[in-house]
C-alpha cells in the first residue's frame, strides 16, 4: 500500500507521523520503503541514524515530483509499503505523491489556523482524485492536547465536516514528549526505553485505521 503524508503546512507533525508509520509496519514485518519528498530531508536524517538497527527501513529522498512519481513507479513492487513524506509546501512531491498513492494521511493540530488550512488540501485532493480514483484520505488530530476530557477531538472532527473530500480519523497522537524524542534517535515510539505505553497505543491503533487492519503490531 502507498500511504502520503502530506499538508500544505509545515510543522504539523508529517514527518513524525510517516516515520512512526514506517516503523510500525517494518516491526509487523513488512518490506518498508519511506521516501522522503521534503527537501530538508528530515526523514531521511532520521533513517540514517538508525542505519545499524533492525528493522531496517529503505529511505531515498526525491523532492522532485517527476523523480518521485518515476522511481515510485519504478520500484513500488519491491517493497510490501511505501509510505511518503511529502514535504510542507503546495510541492510538487506532494501532487505527484498524490497521483499513485492508496491513502492521504493529512496531521493536523487543533488550532483554528490549522482547521482553516484543510481547505487548501481539499483543493488538491479534488485535483488528484481525477486521476486517482479512491484515493482515501485520513485527517488525523496531532499533538492534541493530553487528558480524556479535551474537546479537541469533537472541534476538530465538526472542522473536517466542512470537507466531505477528508474522514477524520477518531484516533489522536496527543502531545507527547515521547514522539519528539524517538524521532531525534530515528525510533518509533515502539522502541523507545522507557516506553511510553499510551503514545504505543495511539499509534498501534491509527496504523490499524490506515491499513485497515487488526494484526498485532510488537510493541518492545
Ligand atoms: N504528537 C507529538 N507530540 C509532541 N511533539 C510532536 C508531536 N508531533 C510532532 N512533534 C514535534 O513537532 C515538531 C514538528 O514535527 P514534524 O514532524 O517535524 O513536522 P513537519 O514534518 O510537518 O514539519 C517536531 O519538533 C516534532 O518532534
Ligand atoms: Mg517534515
Amino acid at each position: 500500500m502507498i500511504v502520503t503524508v502530506g499538508h500544505t503546512k509545515g510543522g504539523v507533525g508529517k514527518t513524525t507521523v510517516a516515520l512512526n508509520i514506517a516503523i510500525a509496519r517494518a516491526l509487523n514485518g513488512r518490506d518498508v520503503w519511506l521516501i522522503d519528498g521534503d527537501r530538508q530531508g528530515t526523514a531521511q536524517t532520521a533513517i540514517s541514524i538508525r542505519a545499524d538497527r533492525n528493522p531496517g527501513i529503505s529511505c531515498a529522498t526525491y523532492p522532485d515530483g517527476h523523480v518521485l512519481r518515476s522511481q515510485l513507479q519504478q520500484q513500488v513492487q519491491k517493497f510490501d509499503d511505501v509510505v511518503i513524506d511529502a514535504g510542507g509546501r503546495d510541492s510538487t512531491a506532494l501532487r505527484a505523491a498524490l497521483t499513485l498513492s492508496d491513502v492521504l494521511v493529512v496531521p493536523f493540530q487543533p488550532r483554528s489556523f490549522d482547521v482553516w488550512s484543510l481547505s487548501q488540501i481539499a483543493s488538491l485532493i479534488d485535483e488528484a482524485r481525477a486521476v486517482r480514483e479512491g484515493l482515501r484520505v485520513y485527517a488525523v488530530l496531532n499533538c492534541a492536547d493530553p487528558g480524556e476530557a479535551s474537546t479537541d477531538n469533537i472541534e476538530a472532527a465538526e472542522a473536517v465536516k466542512d470537507f466531505p473530500q477528508i474522514d477524520m480519523l477518531l484516533q489522536p497522537l496527543r502531545r507527547r514528549k515521547a514522539y519528539a524524542n524517538a524521532a531525534g534517535q530515528g525510533l518509533s515510539v515502539l522502541e523507545l526505553k522507557p516506553a511510553d505505553r499510551k503514545a504505543c497505543d495511539e499509534l498501534i491503533t491509527l496504523v490499524e485505521c490506515i491499513f485497515n487492519t487488526n494484526s498485532t503490531l510488537k510493541g518492545v
